[in-house]
């Protein structure tokens, strides 16, 4: 208790909108089955995501040493995570008003739930748990590149709260990269968004060619409105995570 609650302080007094949702996760607190579903659940995603996966998730999926066998414990996760890119995956108690979640990216500290879905919503779930927040989002925390541009997102959003028109073309920035982005390598079409990453039945999809697939444009995703329960009709694909760095540069002059 003692080292998990300096822990907690710490990032609480890192933090000022964002505190009074940061938690502890109590990893001894999952029960064998939750880690069965864990299992099952990354084992049911990795074949895929060997081959069509960008090669940054794959290689941080490694780093911050995620396990296919059982739950993520998020402290062995951060200190594996922090020394190559500062980041920390920082449980939190759900949902985030856009103020403190934008706070919590900015300081380089990803907002993760700790709850596990049930069996009963293997494939898909309305809130994110900590498969979507963990599996899907944070081995790309590891990349330096990727790790910047989030940071950078963070500061950028937390500048804009007084401006919901230029937030609304923001999240459609976040959506469009961060959850559903898409990346050309080796000459094809490899994901790295953690709706992507996370959900089996909307990434077999989309490598299908059952959604356009559009050169990522700046101004096209600004303006580019979508439906969050929806399956994406149309999405982007990028060069390389420098763009995407580029592009939120580029949206803070248009916007701010
Ligand atoms: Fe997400």
């Amino acid at each position: 208790m003692g080292i998990a609650t300096s822990t907690l302080s710490l990032a609480q007094s890192r933090l000022q909108v964002a505190a009074p949702y940061l938690i502890e996760q109590t990893w001894a607190d999952y029960t064998p089955e939750q880690h069965a579903i864990w299992a099952e659940l990354v084992t049911r995603r990795m074949p895929q995501l060997r081959e069509h996966a960008c090669r940054e998730y794959l290689d941080g999926f490694h780093q911050i040493g995620l396990r296919e066998d059982k739950l993520p414990n998020l402290s062995e996760v951060s200190a594996l995570l922090q020394p190559r890119t500062g980041w920390q995956s920082t449980p939190v108690s759900g949902f985030l008003p856009a103020d403190a979640f934008f706070e919590m990216l900015a300081a380089r500290m990803f907002p993760t739930t700790t709850w596990l879905r049930s069996r009963d919503s293997m494939e898909y779930t309305p809130e994110p748990d900590i498969f979507h927040d963990v599996f899907g989002h944070v081995p790309m925390h590891a990349h330096p590149v990727f790790a910047n541009f989030l940071e950078s997102y963070g500061k950028i959003c937390a500048g804009l709260m007084a401006r919901p028109d230029a937030l609304e073309r923001m999240g459609r920035l976040f959506w469009f990269t961060v959850e559903f982005g898409l990346i050309r390598q080796d000459g094809e079409i490899k994901v790295y968004g953690s709706g992507l990453i996370s959900s089996h039945g909307e990434c077999t999809r989309v490598l299908a060619g059952g959604c356009e697939v559009k050169d990522f444009d700046l101004d096209a995703v600004l303006n580019q409105e979508f439906e969050t329960s929806e399956m994406q009709p149309v999405l982007y694909a990028v060069e390389s995570f420098d763009q995407i760095y580029e592009a939120t540069k580029q949206a803070e002059m248009r916007l701010g």
